[in-house]
């Protein structure tokens, strides 16, 4: 079941759509996000799902963006990585921090690349703008190698429903939102499975003092969850 932000939002800041706002957001948005917020969580299900980042010929980044998780990817000994992203602002910064071996501009639900190319397939962060995640775990099973594997992060949706939308200021220093939708956890359950997905761990994040030293105004959200982190298995 998707749902979209509005009824839950709390703050009423002017809405964009994705390629318009992170196209807006592109220069500012590496100061702004947090690495605890995803790489937190890519580095815990390493561990525990003992991934060897290394060990695949190709790795795919859906919606790289800037190129956080491509650098992260890297630093983790990936051999080759190749990223897809709806917003050319976000790839050209991408393109600049010289990550990815290609980049291409398209939809995680539809990137055109080759079938079974890779071992390990990304997306961190953009699940909330893209209504039906049905065609992203299944393209995300038509680009993996047999048991390959797909880490999806996400800002966690209890986050949305508290009516605290992903936003930015623009140039004007006005709050902005971007466009987006509520997936339970079922929700990606049923797509991944759908697609022939099966969960090998699970792991969130919550704020905790990490967070509350980076945000001290997070203070009242101590303890809520704020992420999520799935290590899909295609079986
Ligand atoms: C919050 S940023 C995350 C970027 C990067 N993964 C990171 O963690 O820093 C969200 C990104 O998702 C991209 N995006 C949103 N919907 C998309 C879609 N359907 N296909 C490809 N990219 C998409 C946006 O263009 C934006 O660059």
């Amino acid at each position: 079941m998707t749902m979209t932000f509005t009824p839950f939002d709390k703050r009423g800041y002017p809405t964009r759509a994705v390629d318009a706002g992170y196209g807006e957001w592109a220069p500012t948005y590496e100061a702004t996000v947090l690495d605890l917020m995803d790489l937190r969580l890519f580095e815990r299900l390493s561990e525990r799902a003992s991934i060897d980042w290394g060990a695949p010929d190709r790795v795919v980044d859906l919606a790289c963006g800037t190129g956080r998780i491509g650098a992260w990817l890297k630093r983790r000994g990936a051999r080759a990585v190749d990223g897809v992203d709806l917003t050319p602002e976000m790839l050209t910064l991408a393109e600049e921090k010289g990550a990815y071996d290609a980049l291409r501009q398209g939809d995680a639900g539809a990137t055109g690349l080759d079938g079974g190319a890779y071992g390990v397939a990304t997306m961190s962060l953009a699940d909330e703008h893209i209504a039906d995640l049905a065609p992203v775990y299944a393209e995300a099973a038509r680009i993996l190698s047999v048991s390959g594997r797909f880490i999806l992060v996400g800002f966690h949706p209890h986050f949305l429903m508290m009516g605290v939308p992903t936003h930015y200021e623009n140039a004007k220093g006005e709050p902005t939102s971007i466009e987006s939708y509520i997936h339970l956890t079922s929700d990606h359950v049923a797509a991944a499975h759908a697609a022939g997905f099966r969960l090998e761990d699970m792991t969130e994040g919550v704020v905790d003092d990490a967070w509350i030293a980076a945000k001290p105004k997070w203070e009242q959200y101590r303890n809520h969850p704020v992420s999520f982190a799935f290590a899909w298995t295609k079986s």
